[in-house]
């Protein structure tokens, strides 16, 4: 079946292009429009940003996303907008731009069209229009030049949303997207991509097809497309399949989709755990967070992910299915080696199941990376420490930077449990952990680095817990 989409209001079908084509490379070389730049090809630079429109919940979602590490399929059923379609119909540049270039904000046109797009996505979001969530907006847009003062100033000035034809013409954008009928199968030169829309579907596939690509929203796998320039041959998609995009709550636990993007996930994270919340913030860029995947982070299995040290202290259960059923993986039992998972060949993860926060426990998460944004860690360490009448009743603290895997480091807890909460256990759990990880040095932080920073933020989580006025924020700096 051919893929279909609107692009610039206008609708598309398309059944000739290779489902391995990148969107960045279907906008510039088939469709003529190089507003949309190749900087980096890997989610760094935000140059390619353009912005999709999904109906969602009777409303319109507008995302940005990085066209370099999307792949043309991903586009089915939705709506795209680039830097061309912005303007009124009578040519006016729209209110962004005009922004930008009353506040002096328009500079190389290689990073512009990636700017504008953000903040077009930043002012249809419903954010309020305050620094701080501008700041967010563009994390993912580098400039090298000028900076980004007088590009905040131009979005300050903006409403949100804007009183633009986008805003006028939402009831018709939106019954034109929900009239796109979706393909669950596209073939073109001997590759294929699968779009499941059911959950038996998708592991018919995955038993079918034991090598073919699963993809959730291919910012670790559409690298292999944009940079390595791979044909992918045949791709299995998450995204169709309600249940694997679903958040359920019941009075103890939530459980969340694999196919849950950041984005999706991160209020829910705000409400029940605002420290993780803070760390969910930092992944990536919006647009990485719009189209990366919970289940993707976890079945990366990289020692460097951010999420899965938050689901060893939650001690989550990853819900894996296939043909034969479907099983309960502990989060501990889930990473086996270095970048290797628990599931079996013809399993997928469905969904991950977490508790919610138990009232004396204490969460916290801290990522140490060189950037605050838009950087992968050099390690990261988090916590969940139930503490009464001042005594560690229970610890569990886990760290992703410091082995081949992400792991818990349970010397560490063994020291905390049962001890007074006070610096001198700090100081004695973060020794520990030097029998709980030999950390390697790598070109993003040294091995002995890696040990001192892991042990300072055991300190840190108690000065943290007591009220100390030591602590610096990089943030208020
Ligand atoms: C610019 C940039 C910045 C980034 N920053 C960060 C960061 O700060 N922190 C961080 O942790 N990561 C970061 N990442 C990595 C990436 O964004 C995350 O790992 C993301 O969560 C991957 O999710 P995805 O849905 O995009 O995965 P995909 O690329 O779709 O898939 C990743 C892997 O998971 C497998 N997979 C996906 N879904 C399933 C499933 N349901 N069942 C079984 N296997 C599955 C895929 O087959 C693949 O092997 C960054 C990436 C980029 C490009
Ligand atoms: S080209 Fe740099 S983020 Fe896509
Ligand atoms: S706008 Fe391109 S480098 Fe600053």
């Amino acid at each position: 079946m051919p893929i279909r989409f609107i692009l610039n209001g206008e609708p598309c079908e398309e059944s000739a292009v290779s489902p391995s084509m990148t969107v960045l490379d279907y906008l510039r070389e088939r469709r003529g429009l190089t507003g949309t730049k190749e900087g980096c090809a890997e989610g760094d630079c935000g140059a390619c940003t353009i912005v999709t429109a999904s109906a969602r919940d009777g409303g319109l979602d507008y995302e940005a996303a990085n066209a370099c590490l999307m792949l043309v399929p991903q586009l089915d059923g939705k709506e795209i907008i680039t830097v061309e379609g912005l303007a009124e119909q009578d040519g006016t540049p729209h209110a962004i731009q005009q922004a930008l270039v009353a506040e002096h904000g328009s500079q190389c046109g290689f990073c512009t069209p990636g700017i504008v797009m953000a903040l077009f996505a930043f002012h249809h979001s419903g954010d309020p229009v305050e620094t701080e969530k501008i700041h967010d907006a563009l994390a993912g847009n580098l400039c090298r030049c000028t900076g980004y003062r007088p590009i905040v100033d131009a979005a300050l000035t903006l409403d949100s949303p804007p009183a633009d034809r986008f805003a006028r013409e939402s009831g018709k954008r939106m019954t034109s997207i929900q009239g796109l009928a979706l393909s669950d199968s596209y073939e073109f030169d001997q590759e294929n991509f699968h779009a499941p829309p059911s959950l038996e579907e998708l592991v018919r596939l995955r038993a079918a097809y034991p090598d073919a690509y699963l993809l959730g929203g291919g910012t670790d796998l559409g690298i292999l497309a944009s940079k390595d320039r791979k044909r992918l041959g045949r791709v299995i998609w998450t995204a169709q399949v309600p249940e694997m995009a679903r958040i359920e709550r019941t009075e103890t636990h939530i459980t969340i989709g694999a196919a849950v993007t950041y984005t999706a996930a991160l209020p829910l994270f705000e409400e029940f755990y605002p420290s993780f919340a803070n760390l969910i913030r930092r992944i990536g860029s919006r647009q990485i967070r719009n189209l990366g995947t919970l289940g993707g982070n976890v079945c990366n299995a990289s020692p460097i992910g951010d999420t899965p040290p938050i689901f060893l202290v939650l001690e989550a259960v990853f819900i894996a299915r296939s043909r034969r059923g479907v099983r309960e993986i502990p989060a501990e039992a889930f990473f086996v080696d270095y970048r290797k998972t628990a599931l079996a060949e013809d399993e997928i993860l469905e969904a991950i199941r977490i508790p919610l926060p138990h009232p004396d426990t204490i969460y916290k998460a801290h990522k140490i990376s060189k950037r605050f944004d838009q950087d992968i860690s050099a390690v990261i360490g988090v916590f969940a420490l139930t503490i009464r009448n001042g005594t560690v009743e229970k610890a569990r603290v886990a760290f992703g930077g410091m082995a081949a895997t992400p792991a818990r480091a349970v010397k560490c807890e063994a020291t905390l449990e049962g001890a007074p909460w006070n610096a001198a256990t700090a100081n004695s759990a973060g020794a520990a952990l030097n029998s709980d990880f030999a950390p390697i040095s790598d070109f993003r932080a040294s091995g002995d680095y890696r040990r001192r920073i892991a042990a300072n933020l055991v300190r840190r989580v108690f000065e943290e817990t007591s009220n100390s006025t030591t602590l610096i924020d990089v943030m208020a700096l």
